[in-house]
């Protein structure tokens, strides 16, 4: 990929972690770490900086400032990432007392969005969100710190050519990309509305960054996308056909990995691409089983989806990377007594697949019909009645009479159960469909 050409031997950076609360979170300071070298850079040190009150001028205190500018003159660093969100006038003023880049949290986030984006709808969106980033902290002679070197952490990916426009040509830039958006936009409804009338259901997968998404994705479908073991591998969701399931077939969609904290403007901007997951009819919220903050990931995750409004769409969590995990076979278990589920895999390894299969296949067995009945010669009118309802998916004949094939969701053929002169009691007993609705 472009993004790993562009950045051998990285960047020369230099971490501060600050405590608002003054309380250490080292769990933090490793996440925004493993966030600084997905995004390629090399860290020299890092620094912890207590903030009882954030100074509006540096956020920092000016000791911290100082101690930081000592820092880079000894490591020679070029670069201060910075794990808050800072207003464009503090990182100016960083910038300028340390002569070094400082690029905060939603910058960097924005970076690696920007070397991940795959599709068309995806790099317009990073595009839009590091124009609306960075046209606040457009200032004439901030310049000659990122002409030091191309392609540098948070001022990468699409927005880079941009920097030198000045603000008025960002603005039209910032119009004509949300104009193209809304265009795909509507692109996107009009392929799931087609979906929704083929009427498979939509399995989509979510979880926190690395936690496997995109090789689950890869095992389950058979499809051979991007998997890489930095943050971020996937950012777009991706659709591919799921086959294999008792129920019959589905799609699966990735989607973007999670991180906590995600920033807001960051979510608003992935709107679209999130909308896959609350229109899904089930969630795998992929678990690394093997991690051990398993259970705030969980947390964590659950608390965007509730921020998307995807709070009450069905999950199953799937507890991924058994194999690092000793005394792990593969799995399925129930949670609790409301019929939730967890399944554990190894999608590297292939491992519970089947087990996934079934579970995913028990949540819609029963929401479609896919039977073939015989109607003899006596029954056209009924048969009639099936075509105009749309529910046939392909006939024959022969002396017997039409050979149907049924194809349809439960909730088509109930209703023609209700057929006036004795139809629906014949289709009904043609079918006789399980009572038991799924859950
Ligand atoms: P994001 O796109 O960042 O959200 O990541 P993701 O959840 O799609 O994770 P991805 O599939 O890229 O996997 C992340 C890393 O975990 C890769 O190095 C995978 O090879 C590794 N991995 C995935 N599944 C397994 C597994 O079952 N066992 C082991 N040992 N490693 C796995």
């Amino acid at each position: 990929m472009d993004f790993f050409g562009r950045n051998k031997g990285g960047e020369r950076a230099l971490l501060v972690q600050p405590h608002p609360s003054g309380r250490i979170d080292p769990e933090a300071l490793t996440e925004f770490t493993e966030l600084a070298r997905s995004a390629g850079a090399d860290i020299l040190d890092t620094l912890t900086a207590r903030i009882d009150a954030p100074n509006s001028r540096f956020y920092l205190g000016t000791g911290k400032v100082e101690q930081l500018r000592e820092l880079k003159e000894a490591h020679g660093a070029d670069l201060v990432l910075v794990n808050a969100a800072l207003s464009p006038v503090q990182e100016r003023n960083l910038e300028k007392a340390l002569s070094a880049r400082v690029v905060d949290r939603t910058g960097l986030i924005l970076d690696i969005f920007a070397s991940r984006a795959r599709t068309h709808e995806g790099k317009l969106q990073v595009e839009l969100a590091q124009l609306k980033h960075l046209s606040t902290r457009l200032v004439r002679g901030w310049t000659h710190l990122e002409r030091q070197r191309g392609g540098a952490i948070g001022l990468r990916g699409p927005g880079e050519t941009q920097l030198e426009l000045d603000r008025r040509m960002i603005a039209n830039r910032v119009k004509a990309l949300e104009t193209r958006l809304d265009k795909v936009e509507v692109q996107r409804a009009q392929a799931r509305r087609k979906r929704e009338r083929g009427e498979l259901p939509v399995v989509t997968l979510v979880g926190y960054t690395n936690a496997g998404k995109s090789t689950l994705f890869n095992a389950i479908t058979g499809a051979g996308v991007y998997a890489a073991d930095q943050l971020f591998a996937t950012l777009d969701p991706t659709l591919r056909k799921l086959d294999g399931l008792a129920s019959g077939p589905a799609i699966l969609a990735d989607t973007v990995g999670f991180v906590r904290d995600l920033p807001h403007d960051l979510v608003a901007a992935f709107r679209s691409t999130l909308s896959e997951v609350k229109t899904a009819d089930l969630l795998l919220h992929v678990v690394d089983a093997s991690d051990p903050n398993r259970n705030e990931r969980i947390d964590q995750v659950n608390a965007v989806l509730a921020d998307i409004g995807a709070g009450d769409v069905p999950q199953l969590l799937v507890f991924n990377k058994i194999d690092r995990v000793a005394d792990l076979a593969p799995r399925r278990e129930r949670v609790d007594d409301a019929g939730h589920e967890r399944v554990f895999v190894s999608a590297m390894q292939g491992a519970g697949l089947d087990l996934l299969r079934d579970a995913i296949s028990d949540r819609f067995v029963g929401t479609r019909v896919r039977q073939s009945i015989v109607l003899g010669h006596d029954q056209a009118r009924l048969r009639a009645k099936l075509f105009k309802a749309g529910v046939i998916a392909g006939e024959s004949a022969d002396d017997n009479g039409w050979h149907i094939d049924i194809d349809a969701p439960r909730a088509a053929i109930e209703p023609l159960f209700g057929l006036p002169d004795g139809d629906g009691a014949r289709l009904r007993d043609h079918l006789k469909l399980p009572e038991s609705e799924p859950t």
